[in-house]
């Protein structure tokens, strides 16, 4: 059966890190509230230099030398974010002519922090048609550009960042690699709990991001658990099947209650938050691209990928490395 392969992983960080105590000089805010609410001890902040594209060129890089795959190889981009360079034309165009792999099919999918599992099904959906071999599968944000500054419930859980895989569509036996399924939902009804009150077609502005962080919380839970099983049943696995969960760096909290809904040990769940803050559609594969390279995830372990986000967007993909 033709199933799609991680063949690399790659991430990138901006250079300039932020602790919670530097924060705390420039908004009202402590180190302890950050911790205990959130488990962020830090993020990382892009400068001027550095946009969504070149976070997203630099993880791509990592990810293509990691696979050992030449970026003239790659037919297809798919590039998750919901904070690109411009309006248009997409971010992950300007990946392909950094790369120098043009001619492919390049695009962007904004499902926020959702992003990388929408990437991803549709990347695998793609290369199971045959539309190409390899591909880039890339989440990246500079999500400091739509943070307001000035609203410490929000400014303080957020960070830049980029994560990138290598897929290839392999044949391979039922036991083999690669993904072996994905579920992805959106609900529209719930724009007003998380948005950037901005955009090219209402204010003509950017805009910033808006939340209601409970209400947010309390949904995560709920469908990042239901979403999970959706994919257990499908593939016939149960939880203790899974070596690995790779969840969407939100919240430590939401990471301990959606694995003890699912009866998943904690030290099965890359926590990756602590670091990096909540990237929106870079967290799946910074995580991921973390626990690769430090040899907790390796060749055969199966591995779990859950993120939600605005819309809201909610989705998971399991896929054996
Ligand atoms: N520093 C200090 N105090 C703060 C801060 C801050 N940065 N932010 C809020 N507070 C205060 C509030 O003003 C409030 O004070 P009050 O009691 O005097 O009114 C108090 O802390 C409690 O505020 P709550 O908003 O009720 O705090 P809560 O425990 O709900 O934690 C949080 C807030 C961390 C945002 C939580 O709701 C959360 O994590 N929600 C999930 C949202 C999320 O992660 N979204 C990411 C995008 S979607 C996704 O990725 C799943």
């Amino acid at each position: 059966m033709i199933r799609s392969v991680i063949r690399g992983t790659g991430s990138a960080l901006p250079a300039h890190c932020v602790s919670n105590a530097e924060l705390a000089e420039r908004v009202d805010t402590s180190d302890d509230w950050i911790v205990e609410r959130t488990g962020i001890r830090q993020r990382y902040i892009a400068d001027e230099s550095e946009t969504t594209s070149t976070l997203a060129t630099a993880a791509a890089r990592a990810a293509l030398a990691a696979a050992g795959v030449d970026p003239s190889e790659i037919g297809l981009i798919i590039l998750a974010t919901a904070t690109p360079d411009h309006t248009f034309p997409a971010s992950a165009t300007q990946v392909q002519a950094a790369l120098g792999c043009g001619g492919g099919v390049a695009f962007d999918v904004q499902a926020v922090c959702s992003g990388f599992l929408y990437a991803l099904a549709t990347a695998d959906s793609l290369l199971r048609t045959g539309m190409a071999k390899k591909a880039l599968v890339i989440g990246a944000e500079t999500f400091s550009r739509i943070l307001d500054w000035e609203d410490r419930t929000t400014c303080v859980l957020f960070g830049d960042g980029a994560g990138a895989v290598v897929l290839e569509a392999q044949d391979v036996d039922e036991d083999g690699p690669g993904i072996l399924a994905s579920r992805l939902h959106a609900e529209g009804a719930h724009k007003d709990m998380l948005f950037v009150d901005g955009g090219p077609s209402t204010t003509g502005t950017v805009g910033k991001l808006r939340m209601k962080g409970r209400e947010v919380f309390r949904h995560a839970v709920v469908n990042l658990a239901d979403v999970l099983g959706e994919v257990l049943v499908e593939t016939g696995m149960t939880a203790d099947d899974i070596d690995w969960v790779v969840p969407h760096q939100a919240n430590a909290r939401i990471l301990d209650a959606t694995a003890r809904k699912l009866g998943l040990p904690p030290e099965k769940v890359v926590v990756t938050v602590d670091q990096h803050a909540n990237t929106s559609a870079a967290s799946v594969p910074l995580a991921l691209d973390t626990a690769v390279r430090d040899g907790r995830i390796k060749a055969g372990d199966l591995v779990m990928f859950e993120a939600m986000g605005g819309g809201f967007t909610w989705g998971a993909s399991l896929a054996r490395m």
